[in-house]
């Protein structure tokens, strides 16, 4: 399957750089692992969150379509000295078998079509352990958002909002809707993002 990113990844340098997501520091905080912790980071790109996940003592697994980042991931683990689980796959054909507790995403589930969203969030539902989390960003439409200059074909926004309502059943930890600016293909635009954590709680408060 054809993958952009698979050239982006090819060269020595880090497209996405080492740092990692903001969002990991929040993840350190709501579910430290002072227990065993397995966390999935879904379309991992190069590593950057899958590597500062399993510095900070988590169980890492990572997958990606782009088996040139994949390789980049290996590569970071090994810099890093650290071990992580890494495979290629598609997140639209690949399904959970086993639990996590931790599953997490940056700016890859806009890939997902809208017809198999439902099912799917099902699957990582069902197989994450209580307390777990999901930790998860979707790029959003919006009628005051130009789309992207180099907006891809497999690329399908989400509605705002969307997210959020796949877990009216479990404790929101963290949502937010934001805009940013955008350098991608050296043309200035802009981006709005749907970023949400929400927890397993099947407990009473
Ligand atoms: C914007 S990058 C984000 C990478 C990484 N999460 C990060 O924050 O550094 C999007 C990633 O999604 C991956 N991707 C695209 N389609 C995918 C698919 N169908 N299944 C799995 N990964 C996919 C791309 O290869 C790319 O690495």
């Amino acid at each position: 399957m054809f993958n952009q990113y698979d050239e982006k990844y090819a060269t020595k340098e880090f497209y996405w750089g080492k740092k990692p997501s903001p969002i990991c520091y929040k993840v350190l905080d709501l579910l430290p692992p002072d227990k065993p912790l397995k966390l999935l980071d879904i379309g991992c790109g190069e590593g950057r969150n899958s590597i500062f996940f399993a510095r900070n003592g988590y169980h890492v697994t990572a997958f990606d379509l782009s088996s040139a980042g994949v390789d980049k991931t290996n590569l970071l683990a090994e810099e890093a000295g650290v071990k992580i689980n890494t495979f290629v796959a598609n997140l639209n054909e690949f399904r959970l078998e086993e639990n996590f507790d931790i599953l997490f995403s940056t700016g890859t589930l806009h890939y997902i079509p809208e017809n198999i969203r439902k099912e799917l969030f099902q699957n990582y539902k069902e197989h994450t352990n209580e307390n777990g989390l999901h930790v998860f960003s979707v790029f959003v439409k919006k009628p005051f958002i130009k789309p992207a200059p180099d907006g891809e074909s497999t690329a399908q926004k989400w509605i705002s909002g969307e997210l959020m309502n796949f877990y009216h059943d479990w404790k929101i930890e963290h949502s937010i809707e934001e805009i940013f600016d955008c350098m991608s293909s050296g043309i200035p635009h802009k981006h709005v993002s749907n970023r949400i954590i929400a927890r397993k709680f099947r407990g009473e408060l």
